[in-house]
């Protein structure tokens, strides 16, 4: 027997970002992040539990996944297990091995997110699949044992992932914010710099290596927690200059605190900067721009849906930049027929 399901889950880009944990086994972040769900960024997963195979496996488009993505998959194939095997009804599915088929519109593995959107979607389909009970807060915390960032990618618009505080992590899941009517507002231009290369530096390492070597890494988490509570008064409040301004510090504090780590972690390249001072050069000429940065090169710039095409195209031009996609604001991850 086989059960199968499909699962579309976007990408999300942090306003506050995630970056450093409090507990590296389970996964748990540090600080809270706030995010936005983008709707051009998309993961399709399908995911077949099948009573004739004894053990997981994975294509990414047209490749085979290497061991080591394999692996990344086990902690949130672990968990659905677990919940299968204690339903009732589902208990005879929790030792079939897992075909997955995973397809991203986007380059993976490029600092473009595509971790979040691609555990929220491997997560929603086997969930299907196996029919479990699961809400979509319980799936938020299955899919962080995967990646922290993909525990917002569950959720559609302007979503909160909460720290926690338990040792078990049990309380550390992302929800939507009450104020959708301003994510609805929003869009984001992805300027891509130098390429679909993979990036240098895995975020889960890399984060790990920042708080075990950056003299500023205490300094960031404390700067992390202030633009939190800062930036959930200015979305309850629908400012979005406020939020634009503590995003764009938000993440030159993460990257300023990467950069010190011993060694250094720079993910920047020159075009990244003039990427940067151009967004800056909008904002003077009364444009609606703020740029966020991620464990990659790329700028992302938050503005309003009308202001979209007319950044893109200021960007675009610049030497370095390989593509622009502008995106409106994402749903949440949702099984497709
Ligand atoms: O969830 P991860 O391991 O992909 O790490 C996310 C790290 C950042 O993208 C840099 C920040 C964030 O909150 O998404």
């Amino acid at each position: 027997m086989i059960a199968s399901a499909t699962a579309v889950a976007h990408a999300n880009i942090a306003l506050v970002k995630y970056w450093g944990k409090r507990d590296a086994s389970l996964n748990l972040p540090a600080t809270g992040s706030i995010s936005l769900t983008l709707e051009a960024l998309a993961t399709t997963t399908t995911v077949r539990f099948d009573e004739h195979h004894s053990t997981d496996a994975m294509t990414l488009g047209a490749r085979a996944a290497s061991p080591k993505e394999l692996a990344g998959l086990a902690p949130c194939l672990q968990a659905l297990r677990a919940v299968a095997a204690a339903t009732p009804s589902s208990a005879h599915m929790a030792t079939w091995g897992a075909q997955i088929e995973t397809q991203n519109n986007f380059p993976t593995a490029a600092g473009l997110a595509s971790s979040a959107s691609g555990y929220a979607a491997l997560v929603t389909a086997a969930a299907a699949a196996l029919a479990l009970p699961l809400s979509a807060a319980q799936r938020s915390a299955i899919a962080r044992l995967g990646s922290g960032s993909a525990a917002r990618s569950i959720f559609g618009g302007l979503v909160r992932l909460h720290a926690g505080t338990r040792a078990d992590g049990a309380d550390c899941m992302a929800e939507p914010m009450a104020n959708q009517a301003f994510a609805k507002t929003l869009a984001m231009v992805i300027v891509e710099v130098g390429g679909d290369a993979a990036k240098a530096h895995a975020s889960r390492d890399a984060m790990e290596h920042c708080r075990l070597t950056s003299p500023y890494y205490g300094a960031w988490v404390d700067a992390a927690r202030a633009d939190l509570l800062a930036a959930e008064a200015a979305i309850a409040a629908s400012d979005l200059p406020a939020l634009g301004e503590l995003a764009e510090a938000n993440a030159l504090a993460m990257h300023a605190a990467a950069i010190a780590s011993r060694p250094a972690i720079i993910y920047w390249q020159p075009t990244t900067l003039t990427v940067l001072r151009e967004v800056h050069e909008l904002r003077r000429r009364g444009l609606h721009a703020w740029a966020t940065m991620d464990a990659g090169p790329h700028v992302k710039v938050l503005t309003i849906p009308s202001e979209a095409a007319r950044i893109a195209a200021a960007l675009a031009p610049i030497a370095g930049v390989s593509r622009t996609t502008i995106s409106g604001v994402g749903g949440e991850a949702v099984v497709t027929p």
